[in-house]
């Protein structure tokens, strides 16, 4: 039976990955590596817990050790709006946090999961449908760390005959945990003031276009390529994912149709100039050509399901049909 490490699983996708995993490979194969304390409630207790601080080789190593892991999934990282304020722990998390999983994965033989961004792209790449392979110049330290994780676990499939696979995420909505520190994170905490009636400052121009994800979509690319046949893979790591994208402004519209009374007002900062590097969609056809992939969920549908479960998670009551 497969056994899993998930570093970083106190974040946003791991909070909603590590019972997903659990649902399929059983709730011992799972582990949900924490840092830096352990949570006192939630999903994640009712499987096993490690403490694991992916910046050290040996915090790592006892727990693969301990479990007798065989795939690690690193979800650790500073995202770019943090890294912009302390690109010094960025690189050491995200970069030097990849180079000891992979070197530790090359000594046991494990397979890899290990997520990229679109933060890759930087303000040269075409905006619109940019393709898998576009010019990239990122300009924040996260998005460096990405594209340079995505040519060294690449480089670590080829020369290594590892197999450590990852896509590029978008923006990730989610309804369980908040995401930390990044630039797309407006479109989470907006739900939140509009269930709770309170008015929204947006920290981006109203206009500024993202590509997105909602959560189930996340976690369906995750298993999807982890299960993918190995011979019809190229590109293992960095595959452009992405499900729809809108602007503030539209996302504001869309949940007005269900709490009329929102107010957002706008007042960028230094995240606008982040935002405004990124792409505005994303051609994701080779991931679809490489392993099948395919997004379930579309923005309207997003908008009505947080706004339930944002409702709920607060013990507010909200009408959405
Ligand atoms: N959601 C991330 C961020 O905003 C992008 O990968 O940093």
């Amino acid at each position: 039976m497969t056994r899993i490490l998930v570093i970083g699983a106190t974040g946003q996708v791991g909070t909603e990955l590590v019972p997903f995993l659990r649902k399929i490979y059983g709730r011992d194969n799972v582990i949900a590596g924490y840092y830096p304390v352990k949570p006192e409630k939630g999903p994640l207790l009712e499987g096993p817990m490690e403490y694991v601080d992916v910046t050290k080789v040996e915090s790592i190593e006892s727990a693969i050790k301990k479990y007798n892991v065989d795939e690690v999934y690193n979800l650790a990282a500073i995202l770019s709006a943090t890294g912009e304020k302390n690109p010094q722990l960025a690189w050491q998390v995200n970069m030097v946090g990849l180079y000891n999983v992979l070197e530790l994965a090359r000594e046991y033989r494990l397979r890899v999961f290990w997520p990229s961004s679109i933060a890759v792209f930087g303000p040269t790449t075409p905006k619109i449908k940019t393709p898998q392979h576009a010019v990239i110049e990122p300009i924040t330290m996260y998005g460096i760390t990405k594209y340079a994780g995505e040519l060294i676990a690449r480089y670590y499939v080829y020369k290594y005959d590892l197999d450590v696979r990852g896509v590029r995420w978008p923006g990730i909505i989610s309804s369980e945990a908040l995401p930390g520190g990044g630039t797309t994170d407006y479109a989470v905490e907006i739900f939140y003031y509009a269930v709770e009636g309170k008015p929204y400052t947006c920290y981006l121009r109203e206009d500024t276009e993202l590509p997105m994800i909602y959560m189930p979509d996340a976690l369906k690319s995750v298993v999807d390529l982890m299960k993918a046949d190995k011979s019809k893979l190229k590109l293992f790591v960095g595959y452009n994912v992405a499900a729809f994208s809108f602007t503030p402004k539209q996302l504001e519209e869309e949940i007005r149709k269900y709490i009329p009374n929102l107010k957002v007002d706008y007042k960028p900062d230094f995240r606008q100039k982040i935002a405004d590097s990124w792409p505005r969609s994303i051609d994701d056809s080779v991931a679809r050509e490489e392993w099948g992939w395919k997004p379930d969920w579309t923005f309207e549908a997003m908008v009505k399901d947080m706004l339930v479960k944002i409702a709920r998670k607060l013990g507010r009551e909200i009408h959405v049909d």
